[in-house]
């Protein structure tokens, strides 16, 4: 009788967890605006993932002056033998660029969830000679990255597209060696003249709720760039 007890007991206790768990969930559906997921967030509403037909924008000439990719790469303190993960890498663009800078003991591990845009990565780096670019298909809940090997892990462009955000930095702070940076590249949302839809640009304090909630740790937040802030976190 005492055992049914305890029994019933720890069912109800399970039963009520679960309804919590109902009742506050990390996510959240709504009807997706024009240019977002319809995937709620932290009272945000992710955006749609660019596809990999749309790769040419990501190579566009104009980019060098709209984002002054040097002054990105100035702040990142990067040095030879690093080891560096580029999630959501896209065509590439900043992977051969930081590749050379960790060179030649050093690596970058280039991370995207579409086979089509990996394509195009591998294409891209085998122009450019970047031999030390190595491309990762990931999940969009798994970065697929080994744990405690990673120095910089870096999202360009990319933080706001993912549809399981809390997954994904869970993932890349376990790839993480101890000391390692995360660092968020997002469209300043603050400012209404960066020509970006809306679900793809971020305010600064939404980066840090959002980096804050998964566990890491605001060193310093970079406003170098023409259009985009960079937030660099730690894991503790
Ligand atoms: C706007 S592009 C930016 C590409 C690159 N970072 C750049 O700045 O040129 C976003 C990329 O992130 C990728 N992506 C979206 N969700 C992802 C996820 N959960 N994991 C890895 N890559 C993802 C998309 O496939 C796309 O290639």
């Amino acid at each position: 009788m005492h055992r049914r007890a305890r029994r019933l007991a720890l069912a109800l206790l399970l039963l009520a967890r679960t309804a919590l768990a109902d009742e506050h969930p990390l996510y959240r559906e709504v009807t997706p605006s024009p240019d977002g997921s319809g995937i709620v967030y932290m009272g945000r509403e992710t955006a749609t993932v660019m596809g990999f037909a749309g790769a040419s924008w990501l190579e566009r000439p104009e980019r060098r002056s709209e984002e002054r990719p040097e002054l990105l790469i100035a702040a990142l303190d990067l040095k030879p033998g690093m080891q560096v993960a580029d999630i959501g890498a896209g065509s590439g663009y900043y992977s051969w660029r930081i590749a050379e800078r960790v060179a030649p003991s050093g690596g970058v591990l280039a991370v995207d969830v579409q086979p089509g845009m990996i394509a195009v990565l591998d294409r891209e780096m085998k122009k450019r000679n970047a031999t030390n670019v190595k491309a990762v298909l990931g999940t969009t809940t798994d970065p697929r990255l080994p744990p405690g090997t990673v120095d910089l892990a870096l999202m360009v462009d990319v933080y706001h597209e993912f549809d399981h955000p809390r997954e994904m930095l869970d993932g890349i702070a376990r790839s993480l060696k101890p000391g390692g940076r995360i660092v968020f590249v997002e469209y300043r949302a603050e400012d209404f003249t960066v020509p970006i839809s809306p679900h793809h640009k971020m305010t600064e304090a939404q980066v840090r709720r959002e980096a804050a909630a998964a566990g890491l740790v605001w060193q310093r937040t970079v406003e170098t760039l023409p259009w985009q802030h960079v937030v660099v976190f730690t894991k503790p």
